[in-house]
């Protein structure tokens, strides 16, 4: 089959079209990075609109389809489109050619919110129902074999305990010689795990179990690794964004290395004194990473930021009206379920029921609301 006609711009239009609508739930239609992408989408849909005259996707089961075919190479970007618009129970969306701007930022702000369950047609953008659900898919994915299932964990979980044991070395020689390590090592070994990681397999099913109390620290970063990359990919990261949010992972707990390990690793309550010099590992953590070279922005954020609360307490203590960036508050969480899940000399290990009700509990104060469904979903799978 001959290659998709205009289908690089569809792409674009597809990523801007998302990244619009997920800032908008993250943020606030009003903020200026929802106002960006819903201009890189306007510009990219109206250019391909005065070649075109009307663009028409359509969802079939797990596909989207454009001009009878298939956007092949789906990737992310196209899956998270077809969730957007399923969640609205839209299963067609035409846009006509003279589509005027304002058009598509009602469409995109009727989306995001979650008040607006009926979505109308206009003059230029028209609107299918899900009326049947199609249940004999024309375009069926491939269902793996429990065989196949089975080899593929077994290469995921080999990938995990190199990671883990890779994470080990590069921690060991932080505390070893507490100057700087070289950041290509920590960057060959995220895109080797980003390459091989598990797409579409719930991540629960992956993460790494405590064996002794002092491999906490790397068991955790792993975890947390997982569970952060997990989620970005659900929210459509790719690329370089999503590399950056993996290396940040892996170094947000580089602090501890600066703790004393009597303290770490000590069972039972600790002494306030004890509390506020574990607490520094955050801004100590930060301020090593600052000092390594070409090392991305994001991971000295997620460091200093991932005991940040949604509504800017916890600690460090900042300012009023600090908001994490999104990348902190996906560690956030990540963080708190990984540390809830683990069995402790001073705590048995919580159940997931237990967690995904604490999360509950906690949307809107601990952790940002929008992530918390996400990543239940994700987990629940
Ligand atoms: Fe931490
Ligand atoms: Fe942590």
């Amino acid at each position: 089959m001959a290659e998709l006609e205009h289908k690089k711009e569809l792409l674009q239009i597809i990523k801007t079209f998302n990244a619009a609508i997920i800032s908008s739930r993250l943020y606030s239609f009003e903020h200026p990075q929802v106002k960006r992408y819903i201009e890189e989408t306007f510009i990219e849909l109206d250019r391909l609109l005065m070649i075109r005259q009307e663009i028409s996707l359509i969802v079939v089961g797990n596909n989207l389809v454009f001009r009878n075919q298939t956007i092949q190479g789906n990737g992310p970007n196209v899956r998270q489109f077809i969730n957007i618009l399923q969640e609205k129970k839209i299963d067609h969306i035409s846009f006509l050619a003279n589509l005027p701007k304002s058009g598509l930022y009602a469409l995109i702000q009727d989306i995001s919110s979650s008040k607006t369950t009926e979505l109308k047609s206009t003059e230029h953008i028209k609107l299918g129902k899900v009326e049947v659900r199609v249940e004999d898919n024309p375009f069926p994915q491939d269902q793996l074999s429990f065989e196949e299932y089975s080899e593929k964990m077994d290469q995921l979980l080999s990938l995990r305990d190199t990671t883990l044991q890779e994470i080990k070395e590069i921690y060991n020689s932080i505390k070893q010689s507490k100057k700087r390590i070289d950041v290509r090592g920590i960057e060959n070994m995220v895109s080797t795990f980003i390459k091989g990681f598990a797409h579409g397999i719930n991540p629960i099913s992956m993460l790494a179990s405590l064996k002794s109390a002092d491999e906490y620290t790397f068991t955790h970063v792993i975890n947390v690794c997982i569970l952060t990359m997990s989620q970005a990919e659900s929210l459509g990261f790719s690329g370089e964004k999503l590399f950056q949010i993996g290396v940040a992972s892996v170094m947000h707990d580089a602090g501890k290395l600066f703790i004393p390990e009597e303290i770490l690793n000590k069972p039972g309550t600790l002494t306030l004194e004890e509390r506020a010099i574990i607490e520094t590992h955050t801004t100590k953590g930060a301020r090593y990473i600052l000092g390594l070279e070409d090392i991305p922005q994001v991971a000295v954020l997620g460091a200093l930021e991932h005991h940040i609360r949604y509504d800017g307490t916890g600690y460090p203590a900042m300012q009023k009206q600090w908001s994490p960036n999104i990348v902190s508050q996906m560690i956030a969480i990540a963080d708190v379920f990984d540390a809830m899940r683990s069995r402790r000399s001073y705590k048995e290990p919580k159940s997931k029921e237990f967690i995904i009700k604490i999360l509950q509990e906690d949307k809107g104060t601990a952790f940002n609301p929008f992530l918390v469904d996400n990543f239940i979903k994700l987990i629940k799978g």
